[in-house]
């Protein structure tokens, strides 16, 4: 669909579905002076150390890291705590040592509907739409923190999603996949987050329609918002990702540039099949 108003976005930097503060690190950047102090990235949860309840550590001094423009991808074998480093940049999970940044700010303690407040999207592994409401009500559940019209939002997440504006009156729960994975994302977009996090946005869909999401995630990230994104589809992500880490026993084994990471022995050998 050429006429998505996210595509015709491509290659600007509009960013009227982020918050008008969404900016300000770019701002930063763009004068040339060093980032605000004590924030070494728009959002990053640093030394994050921390388990579920009681329960053992889980993450390791785990370090993960997104700037605006970027797509950043945490990738790494089942259980290595992909999931638990992105549940503890969003407040679900105890982080008994390290801290969680966001635009200078420590957000540590908050919880996650504060997090939703400051800025954060984040669309979870599983359970992430409400399969009994129809695509519009999801959508509009998406918006419940803003008391403004996001009228003009939803025309954008259907821009972008052109099948959802077909399907808004039917219940998500009668949806494909990919479908669903588009309610969710689409959902996340009705705050205008400022940061974006997505876990295996392509779990279980076609590669076809990993493509497609793909895409669509891509120019998501051209409006303006960084993503940070769990992928199982590792070549793929890399492929896309401007920072990628990789996560063994939730520690971090390796970081760089996606290119990086695809062109390193190690993580071919131990990761990407060869
Ligand atoms: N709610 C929970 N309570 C206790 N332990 C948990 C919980 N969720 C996950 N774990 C444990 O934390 C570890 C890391 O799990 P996590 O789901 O973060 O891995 P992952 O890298 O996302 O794996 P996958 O690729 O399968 O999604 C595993 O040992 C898992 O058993
Ligand atoms: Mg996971």
């Amino acid at each position: 669909m050429s006429d998505s108003a996210y595509q015709d976005d491509r290659g600007n930097k509009d960013r009227s579905i982020t918050k008008p503060g969404g900016s300000t690190t770019q701002t930063v950047r763009k004068g040339g002076k060093a980032v605000p102090a004590n924030s070494r990235a728009f959002l990053i949860g640093e030394a994050m150390t921390g388990g579920y309840g009681k329960g053992p550590d889980i993450l390791h001094s785990c370090t993960i890291a997104v700037d605006p423009g970027e797509i950043a991808v945490i990738v790494g074998p089942n259980g290595a705590g992909k999931s638990t480093a992105m549940k503890a940049m969003f407040g679900m999970l105890d982080v008994r040592s390290g801290h969680v940044m966001l635009d200078g700010e420590d957000i540590t303690a908050l919880t996650p509907q504060d997090r939703v407040i400051k800025g954060m999207g984040f669309v979870p592994q599983t359970h992430n739409i409400f399969t009994s409401m129809t695509v519009e009500e999801n959508l509009e559940m998406g918006a419940f923190i803003r008391r403004d019209d996001f009228r003009d939002t939803m025309t954008k997440v259907y821009d972008l999603f052109p099948i959802l504006k077909e399907k808004r009156n039917q219940p998500a729960g009668e949806l494909s996949g990919g479908q669903r994975q588009q309610v969710a994302v689409g959902r996340a977009l009705m705050t205008q987050p400022k940061v974006l996090m997505l876990d295996e946005p392509t779990a279980g869909v076609s590669p076809i329609v990993m493509d497609e999401l793909f895409d669509r995630i891509i120019e998501v990230a051209r409006t303006g918002i960084p993503i940070l994104m769990v992928e199982q589809n590792a070549r793929q992500a890399l492929e896309i990702a401007d920072k990628a880490y990789v996560l063994v026993q939730g520690a971090n084994a390796h970081t760089g540039t996606g290119k990086e990471l695809l062109a390193d022995d190690e993580v071919r050998r131990s990761f990407l099949g060869g």
